[in-house]
């Protein structure tokens, strides 16, 4: 089944937006496999936002993921890259839609309350550079034919 990577910014982690976020995946149907909090190491921050390097508001961005701790999750299901993404909404909130994560606890672009994997490659990459595999977890449910057909 297909696994994503997530994870609660310091801005949602000193707001106290942690279980409310967690709670959004739980309740769609989602599984959690791999659950920590950690304040990201800067030299990591650096690698998971590479593709930024360069960008005016990558400095900043560093800084701010390395700021507080954050919660780094692996959710595994259906199609669960791109409706992770969904859930969150657009990247700035003011230009998210009502209802999303980002919409409903944010307002600032460089504020936005969760990161998600933007495709099944960078998935498995970001799972990579955040967990070592024995830290991801291989579980059943028993409500998992409550939620797949
Ligand atoms: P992530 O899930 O965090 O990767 O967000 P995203 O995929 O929706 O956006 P993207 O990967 O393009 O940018 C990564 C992060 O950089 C965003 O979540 C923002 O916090 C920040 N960011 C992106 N564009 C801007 C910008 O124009 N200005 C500022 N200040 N921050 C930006
Ligand atoms: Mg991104």
């Amino acid at each position: 089944m297909e696994r994503t990577y997530l994870m609660v910014k310091p801005d949602g982690v000193q707001r106290g937006l942690v279980g409310q976020i967690i709670s959004r995946f739980e309740q769609r149907g989602y599984k959690i496999v791999g659950l920590k909090m950690m304040q990201i190491p800067r030299e990591t921050a650096e690698k998971h936002y590479g593709e930024h390097a360069g960008k005016p508001f990558f400095a900043g961005l560093v800084d701010f993921i390395t700021s507080s701790p954050v919660v780094a999750m692996v959710v595994e299901g259906k199609d669960v890259v791109a409706t992770a993404r969904e859930m969150m909404g657009a990247t700035n909130p003011l230009k998210a839609a009502p209802g999303t994560i980002r919409a409903t606890f944010g307002v600032d672009v460089g504020r936005n309350i969760i990161h998600g994997s933007d495709s099944l490659e960078s998935a498995n990459r970001e799972i990579g550079i955040f967990f070592r595999p024995e830290e991801l977890v291989d579980y059943g449910r028993a409500i998992d034919t409550w939620i797949y057909e």
